[in-house]
């Protein structure tokens, strides 16, 4: 169901959830300090409650209720970076609900650039806790109407039309004198490496205190397949499923890979795409890390 800017609002204000569009994929919203309206969050998407929430902000001012103290690193990362794509993980404040935080003592925040977002979370007047707007483990929407579908039209949508960059922004742990990126985005690593020649900026795939690195994530309703390029004259399966190609410049796979990926589970019986592995830098990082996820539990051949 879709609603106006003005009804979102409201309907926050009163512990309702709303869909609300990002730059990077559409959020499900609910107030950081509303714990039912949190609740309904994990119940709709079926997230287990060990994989915490990133809270959304409008002002840097609003992050004093998130976080207690923001390091000189952090502070450097919200000048260059925000409103945009990067997500922060820092100390987080007595006032956040080990609900949000899966009992860590983190919290994940960002400060969205869209103009409904920003004005959205202004309004409402406190930071909005917002996952990835689908059931968990699945592909991400980039469009009011995938919400729709994701939901069976249950969940109230403000359409913002499709996301710019297509794909979730960057996670990265802030720590004194070093930065944890724990998802890859549209903040590249070699990107944050121009930015503090001096500290160390590290990948981690693995981590205990990351609950959000699960293998399986933004699977497809079809069979998909990351093939190995190297490997391609061997797969047979080339006869059966349809091969789906990444546009050329990243910027633009990125902004379309959830899109393409919910079009070819409607239209094929299942569906692969080559690796091109010489492509390992910059934003290539991001989209092979989803499209690992997505293949997921298939063999990689
Ligand atoms: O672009 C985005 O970040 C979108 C839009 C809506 O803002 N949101 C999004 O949220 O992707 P979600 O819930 O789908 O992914 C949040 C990720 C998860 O992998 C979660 O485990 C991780 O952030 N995360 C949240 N809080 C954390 C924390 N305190 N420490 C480590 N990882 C955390
Ligand atoms: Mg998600």
């Amino acid at each position: 169901m879709l609603i106006s800017k003005t009804d979102a609002i409201q309907q926050l204000k009163n512990s309702q959830i709303v869909a609300i569009p990002t730059e990077t994929v559409y959020g499900l919203a609910a107030r950081y300090d509303d714990i039912k309206a949190v609740e309904a969050i994990f119940a709709i998407k079926e997230r287990p409650y060990f994989d915490p929430l990133i809270c959304h902000v409008s002002d840097v001012k609003m992050l004093d209720l998130l976080v207690n103290t923001i390091n000189p690193l952090a502070k450097k990362l919200i000048e260059q970076y925000w409103p945009g794509p990067l997500t922060l993980v820092l100390p987080k404040s007595s006032k956040v609900s080990d609900l949000i935080t899966a009992s860590l003592d983190t919290v994940a925040v960002r400060m969205p650039n869209h103009p409904i977002a920003l004005e959205i979370i202004k309004e409402v007047g406190v930071p909005l806790c917002a996952p990835s707007a689908n059931k968990f483990g699945k592909v991400s929407p980039t469009t009011g109407k995938h919400v729709e579908e994701e939901f069976d039209g249950k969940v109230a949508i403000v359409d913002g039309g499709d996301t710019s960059i297509g794909i979730e922004s960057t996670v990265v742990r802030v720590l004194d004198d070093k930065l944890e990126i724990l998802r890859p985005g549209r903040i590249t690593a070699s990107e944050l490496r121009v930015l503090f020649p001096e500290i160390e900026i590290t990948t981690i795939k693995k981590d205990p205190a990351s609950p959000g690195h699960i293998d399986s994530h933004y699977q497809p309703t079809k069979p998909f397949y990351l093939v190995d390029r190297t490997k391609t004259k061997d797969f047979l399966l080339a006869n059966i499923f349809t091969e789906w190609q990444l546009d050329e410049n990243p910027l633009l796979a990125a902004r379309k890979l959830y899109a393409d990926m919910r079009e070819q589970s409607n239209t094929t019986k299942g569906f692969y795409c080559i690796k091109d592995a010489t492509l390992n830098h910059g934003l290539w990082e991001a989209i092979w890390n989803r499209l690992e996820k997505a293949s997921y539990s298939k063999e990689y051949l």
